[in-house]
Parts: C-alpha cells; sequence; structure tokens
C-alpha cells in the first residue's frame, strides 16, 4: 500500500496517517480475533483491566495519530469532544475506531472508518476532506482507501501487509441488491414508495447490521444502494454524518457512485456539531436519483 501511494506522489505526511491507520488496523483484527471480548470495566483471567472494544481500538488509532506528529485535531466517536492535538497540525481526523462493535459477540464483521480534512476543522462540510478509507475485519482483514483519485481495495496478508486487491473500483448506474436499515412500518411514503419499486425490479435483500460490510458489498459487488432513511420516529436517520457517512459517501462518489440524504448530497451538509445525524441513500447514482425523485414526490 505504502507503494501504491508512493506511486501516485501522494504527500508524504498523509502517506504516513494513511499507512499509520493501516498498521493500527493490524492491532484492532489481532483485539477482535483473540476474542478477548472485554467489557468495560472488568478484568480478564490474569486480573488486569480489560478494555471494550471499540474502547481499545480506539485508543490504537488515537495514539498512533498523535505520534505521526501531523495531526491538528482528532474526532472520535468514542468521545464526546474534538481533541485538538497541535493546531499548526497538516490533517485532521473524523473517525468511527469500531463501527458495528455490537456485531463482534455474533461474529459478523465490523469496521473502522475514517476521514482526512486538512488543517484543523472537521466540522467543515465533507466535500472538503482530503481522504477516506475504511477497515473491514471480516473472514478477511481489507482495506478500502480514496485521496481523491479514485477508489482502491486492499487485503491484508500473511504478513500483515496489504496488498493490492483492485484499483478504481466503479459502482454501476443501477444496482440489483438493496441494504434497508430502520423499522419497515416507520418507513416515510418516499422511502415505502422506493423500497416497494426495488423489490418489483427483483433487487436482493444484503443488510447484515454493520455498516462497513453493507457498504463494502456495494462497492466491491460494483451495484446497489444501502440507505438508513429517515423513520417517522427518528426523523433524522441514525447514522453520524462526521464518523460515518461522510468517509462512506466520499469513497462511494469517488467510485462513481452518489450518497443523499433524500434530498441534498451528503458531502454538501454543513455539520450541526460532533454528533449530527442524517438520513443515508447510498450507492448506484440512478437509484440513489430515484428515492430522491420519490420523495420529492410524496413527501413536500
Ligand atoms: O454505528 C451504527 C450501526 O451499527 C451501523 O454499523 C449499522 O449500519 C447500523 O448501525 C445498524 O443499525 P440497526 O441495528 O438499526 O439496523
Ligand atoms: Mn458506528
Amino acid at each position: 500500500m505504502r507503494r501504491h501511494l508512493r506511486e501516485r506522489e501522494e504527500d508524504r505526511d498523509l502517506t504516513r496517517v494513511i499507512c499509520e491507520l493501516a498498521t493500527a488496523s493490524r492491532y484492532i483484527i489481532n483485539s477482535i480475533r483473540t476474542g478477548e471480548l472485554g467489557v468495560a470495566g472488568t478484568s480478564n483471567l490474569y486480573g488486569e483491566s480489560q478494555l471494550k472494544l471499540d474502547v481499545l481500538a480506539d485508543r490504537i488509532i488515537r495514539k498512533r495519530m498523535t505520534h505521526t506528529g501531523v495531526i491538528a485535531s482528532i474526532a472520535s466517536e468514542e468521545d464526546g469532544e474534538i481533541q485538538i492535538i497541535d493546531p499548526d497540525g497538516k490533517y485532521s481526523l473524523a473517525f468511527d475506531p469500531l463501527d458495528g462493535s455490537s456485531l463482534v459477540d455474533v461474529n459478523l464483521a465490523v469496521g473502522t472508518i475514517v476521514g482526512i480534512y486538512k488543517g484543523a476543522d472537521v466540522l467543515s462540510p465533507g466535500r472538503e476532506m482530503i481522504g477516506a478509507l475504511y477497515v473491514l475485519y471480516g473472514p478477511r482483514c481489507t482495506l478500502v482507501y480514496s485521496t481523491g483519485n479514485g477508489t482502491h481495495e486492499f487485503a491484508m496478508n500473511a504478513l500483515m501487509e496489504y496488498t493490492l486487491v483492485q484499483e478504481n473500483i466503479q459502482i454501476a448506474e443501477q444496482g440489483n441488491i438493496y441494504a434497508p436499515g430502520g423499522t419497515r412500518n416507520q418507513y416515510t411514503p418516499g422511502v415505502e414508495a422506493f423500497v416497494s419499486h426495488l423489490e418489483e425490479r427483483g433487487s436482493k435483500l444484503r443488510y447484515s447490521g454493520g455498516f462497513v460490510p453493507d457498504i463494502n458489498q456495494v462497492l466491491i459487488k460494483g451495484h446497489g444502494v444501502f440507505l438508513y432513511p429517515h423513520l417517522k420516529n427518528l426523523p433524522r436517520g441514525k447514522l453520524r454524518l462526521l464518523y460515518e457517512l461522510n468517509p462512506m459517501a466520499f469513497l462511494v462518489e469517488q467510485a462513481g457512485g452518489a450518497a443523499s440524504n433524500g434530498h441534498q448530497r451528503i458531502l454538501d451538509l454543513v455539520p450541526e456539531g460532533i454528533e449530527h445525524r442524517e438520513p443515508v441513500f447510498i450507492g448506484s447514482k440512478a437509484d440513489v436519483a430515484k428515492v430522491e425523485e420519490l420523495i420529492r414526490a410524496l413527501e413536500s
């Protein structure tokens, strides 16, 4: 992966940040695989106090990122506030250290999601990001990144190094898989019409409950749509703009797909704060356009 970044003449410090994130993921996958499913505040077999995996993942990433010496600020889903590391730092990060951590006990895939910004401000619209990546801890450990020149997939080998699997991933205009979050009896008319439309078209249901594997399926299969819509009882949706939606929107757009909140491009939204949640429709362009059209027609 380092070679890939070097060949693309990425900034040396940015290369460093991405490679350090890749290294952090080795420790995270190890913690997941060794099965020490620690509960915060309890101790393990040896009487050492254990950390919950998501807290542990947060510490691993935070520590490595601080040591790069180029980070201005960090916003993590595990933290209630933005941590300033060095106001003159070159980059800032917004990340979800272990997304879907409630799936660890049932042995389903989980992931790390990271958005990278220039300067100290992570509360700017996602279109200001200069890079994004996720790591998927599944049967294989894979990493997908973009620095604005396409979206590329790497897989961890036996030496725990990431080697290239696929360059310039492309998402087709329309797909035949869909991953719908939220309970259907809470869907609004536009969303309900969209899901009915997909069903009539013969789209196949693919929802694991983990945002990273569900988005990865759309990206790697090269078609389809993921939605976690606004619900009658949850009008702002569930997923978080900073830690989850912006990085994924960046990666999907770089692969030729689209990401919308039903009215507007995700990457154009101005974050109201680190807790900001938004509905999301993300994946094949024509599918995202279709749901926007139905919401416009049936919900305004
Ligand atoms: O972090 C939120 C998350 O766990 C995502 O990984 C996933 O897409 C979503 O929530 C699943 O939500 P639900 O359990 O409501 O389907
Ligand atoms: Mn999450």
